[in-house]
């Protein structure tokens, strides 16, 4: 079975190396994986959240759909959108709200940080807290359950979210789902192998600890500067060094294979030099971003281009997200009021026009015949032989304007194993055909 695979992005900031190491790199990865169907996303309602500077979410959109298609991503295979370009998204925020228990929400991690710390201060527990914070949760799982999503692999700190996702799904499930499952329940997947690049301190690399690694902005050049203030021991050079446990290892070796890895520990072991070691771990690098990069700086001079591939991607994500969410609605009880007849019948008509045909044709025995078929060919009435095309002629254009009431006594056989009501449907589409006709033909 096919496994969707789906992840979101805050478009707040730049990428930085562990942006690309711990979550970039592996969904590209994971995404070629064969049974696998991904979904990758520009977080940028979740952006909306914890920034009101609109210049920086354009920019930041901007530049994170730029990294992904730069890094690799093969957006034929995979389905990569902006969360924003998806209004059912913000549809689905709704029904799920409506079914989110507050309570649960109280307890979310981010929620709990800031009225902690508003406490800490002596402040009101909800000081500076907007609904968006609050609801943060239920905007994930609506971006999940949009399209059913087995896996998503986030960080550490995202799990809870998950799990909430899945509780609401449940709880959807049992309210609507009358015996279906209308969700599939999410899973978290942390990749432990990768979950976090250490930055220049040896803490994880964040933008909130001021300790990253630019991944294309400012080129080779900056690049070097940040390499260059990664925190080492003081050996000197010469000195044994002590490989595992050095944070700049660490970083070499997200970009090595297992020979460069036996390779630079061995030489640090024997007293390669801490400046030498960051020039290796700056070549590295550069081998493997730098050819990203050339395209990255293409794409951020085109945004027509970027745009273009987002917009092919919602359309994408919409072409699942639209009918779905016509199933959820009819779910909860958001019906047309009139469930049959008229309405339905004409709602699916203009969707899929299926006009039965009716066909006037002459035999080698010279006679005249119609038969009447559906839209695909199935043979509904046929007439006895005719001696004139215009007797023929006359009663076929009787059907076409009165339906059924022109058969009564018409010289018609109805085809085998079909039914009064079939042709009488048939013959209603056609009236209501050749009366569209006629409009059109007028206007
Ligand atoms: N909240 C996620 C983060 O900050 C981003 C995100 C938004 C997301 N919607 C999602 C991740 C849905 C996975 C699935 O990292």
């Amino acid at each position: 079975m096919t496994q969707r695979v789906l992840t979101g992005i805050t478009t707040t900031g730049t990428p930085h190396l562990g942006n690309y190491v711990g979550a970039i790199r592996p969904a590209i990865v994971a995404s070629r994986e064969p049974g696998v169907e991904s979904f990758f996303f520009l977080a940028d309602y979740h952006a909306l959240i914890k920034c009101d500077d609109p210049a920086r979410i354009a920019r930041s959109r901007l530049e994170i759909a730029a990294t992904w298609l730069a890094a690799g991503l093969d957006t034929e295979r995979v389905t990569f959108y902006a969360q924003s370009d998806i209004p059912e998204i913000t549809e689905l925020n709704w029904l799920l709200t409506c079914v989110t228990a507050k309570g649960q929400m109280n307890r979310a991690h981010a929620y709990k940080a800031s009225v902690d710390a508003n406490e800490a201060k002596g402040e009101e527990p909800d000081a500076g807290v907007t609904m968006g914070l609050f609801c943060y949760p239920v905007l994930m799982a609506a971006d999940i359950l949009m399209f059913n999503a087995h896996r998503v692999p986030v960080g550490r700190d995202q799990v809870q979210h998950i799990e909430m996702a899945r509780d609401v799904a449940m709880r959807f499930n049992h309210l609507y789902g009358a015996g279906q499952e209308l969700f599939v329940l999410p899973q978290a997947e942390i990749e432990e192998s990768v979950a976090t690049l250490p930055g220049l301190d040896g803490r994880k690399m964040s933008k909130s600890y001021d300790n990253t690694v630019p991944l294309f902005e400012g080129g080779p050049k900056a690049l070097k500067e940040a390499v260059a203030r990664i925190v080492t021991d003081s050996k000197l050079p010469g000195e044994p060094k002590d490989p595992e446990g050095a944070h700049l290892v660490t970083i070499f070796d997200a970009f090595a294979d297992a020979a460069q890895r036996e390779a630079f520990r061995a030489d640090l072991r024997s007293g390669l030099a801490w400046g030498e070691a960051k020039q290796r771990l700056v070549d590295l690098i550069e081998a493997h971003v730098g050819p990203m990069r050339a395209t990255y700086a293409d794409l951020v001079a085109h945004p027509e281009r970027i745009e273009a591939v987002l917009q092919a991607g919602a359309d994408k994500a919409r072409a699942r997200a639209t009918p779905f969410l016509k199933e959820l609605r009819h779910a909860v009880g958001l019906r047309r009021m009139v469930a049959s007849g008229a309405v339905q019948a004409k709602a699916e008509s203009t969707e899929k026009p299926a006009v039965p045909v009716i066909k006037q044709y002459r035999e080698a025995d010279g006679q005249f015949y119609f038969k009447l078929t559906t839209a695909d060919g199935a043979l509904l009435i046929q007439s006895q032989a005719y001696a004139e095309g215009r007797e023929a002629g006359a009663l076929v254009k009787r059907l076409k304007t009165e339906g059924a009431a022109a058969l009564v006594g018409a010289p018609v056989a109805l085809a085998e194993g079909v039914s009064q009501s079939e042709v009488d449907a048939a013959l209603a589409a056609l009236v209501a055909a050749t009366e569209a006709a006629a409009q059109a033909k007028q206007a």
